[in-house]
């Protein structure tokens, strides 16, 4: 087993990122650094998460809700405060902004403001912490508009299309835990080796592959969707044809969306058009949806709206704004785009 990936020819993210660094002439290392902050708390949150059940700050639910309404866990809370100090100390972003709270995060008094700006769900799949289900992170990186400013960011250095992204990634906390990222020239992944604490380039060049047999989405929420939607979803499950399709879905987006990055297939999450529930979808444009739509399609994969709008073009108008997401392999979405 030893012998396939022996560590000492693997590449580790730290190494990776000078690299791409030193490929950009005008190259600040800012960019390096912010990443290597973020890579810090990923680590930390991972060891937390490895122990969950065995300390009793990590399973279970606050008595707080966040804006959304929804029950604020106790690793959200823990992987929010994490995230957002070792950013806002690192010296390159102007703001950020968390799934956790409801305005922009200001960079505090004292700390230098830089030319970046990071939308961040510190925590996803939160209905799957308790089970001991994959969850993960899902961070979104802009450049702000002037590059030359010095001062706190606005909302508008964060409310920029998907296509504007410099870096986009997610780190899983699955039966190993990776980090999977695209600065824009292509997927890459890295595993997270505990004993040497290194995330280590473990999938270089991801792509997705060109069709696949998964699709996933919460069924359960059959009866709240337009019907040419329910007559999508009948189709990929009819007996004429195609062998119908295999239905996988973990309720975490960072594992469902990982697991059909590496074997095809298709994830959705469309409006409610029966109750006023999800109008717009549930998952949220800046820090779920159009960073995975960036790595989709840096994988050769393709992501639009339930109506067939492509995510990357969509600009947020405010911080916690929803998004409905058809995402996945090419053919796939596709085949999806003619039932609409
Ligand atoms: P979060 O835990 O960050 O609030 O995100 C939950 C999201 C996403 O991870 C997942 O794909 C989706 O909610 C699942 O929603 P349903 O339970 O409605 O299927
Ligand atoms: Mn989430
Ligand atoms: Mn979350």
């Amino acid at each position: 087993m030893n012998q396939i990936k022996p560590q000492d020819n693997l590449i580790s993210l730290s190494q990776f990122l000078i690299e791409e660094q030193l490929k950009l002439p005008y190259a600040t290392g800012g960019f390096t650094a912010l990443m290597n902050h973020l890579v810090y708390a990923a680590k930390i949150v991972s060891r937390e998460v490895r122990k969950a059940g065995l300390l009793d700050n990590v399973l279970g639910a606050t008595n707080q809700q966040n804006i959304q309404g929804e029950t604020v866990m106790k690793l959200d809370d823990y992987a929010d405060r994490i995230f957002t100090h070792a950013l806002t100390i690192c010296g390159h972003l102007c703001a950020m902004a968390s799934e956790e709270q409801e305005d922009l995060i200001p960079i505090p008094e004292g700390y230098k403001c830089g030319k970046y700006t990071i939308a961040i769900d510190p925590l996803d799949g939160s209905s799957n912490i308790d089970s001991n289900v994959s969850i993960g992170t899902i961070f979104s990186i802009h450049r702000r508009r002037d590059i030359e400013a010095k001062t706190q960011g606005e909302l508008e250095d964060i409310l920029q299309p998907g296509h504007k992204q410099r870096c986009a990634g997610y780190i899983v906390y699955g039966s190993s835990t990776m980090l999977v990222m695209s600065m824009g020239t292509g997927v890459v992944g890295f595993t997270l080796d505990p004993s040497v604490g290194e995330f280590l380039l473990s999938h270089p060049n991801m792509k997705m592959p060109e069709s696949g047999t998964i699709y996933s989405v919460n069924e359960g929420n059959y009866n709240y969707w337009s019907p040419e939607f329910q007559n999508y979803i009948k189709n990929i499950k009819s007996l004429e044809g195609d062998k119908p399709k295999t239905a996988r879905y973990i309720g975490s987006l960072v594992a469902d969306f990982h697991r059909n990055l590496l074997k095809g297939g298709i994830f959705l999450y469309p409006n409610d058009t029966k109750s006023n529930k999800y109008p717009n979808g549930k998952l949220r444009l800046l820090y779920e949806v159009a960073p995975m739509a960036f790595l989709a399609e840096q994988a050769g994969g393709v992501a639009v709206t339930v109506d067939g709008r492509r995510i990357l073009d969509l600009t947020p108008s405010e911080l916690h704004e929803r998004s409905t997401m058809v995402v996945g392999s090419k053919k796939d979405v596709e085949h999806y785009l003619t039932f609409i």
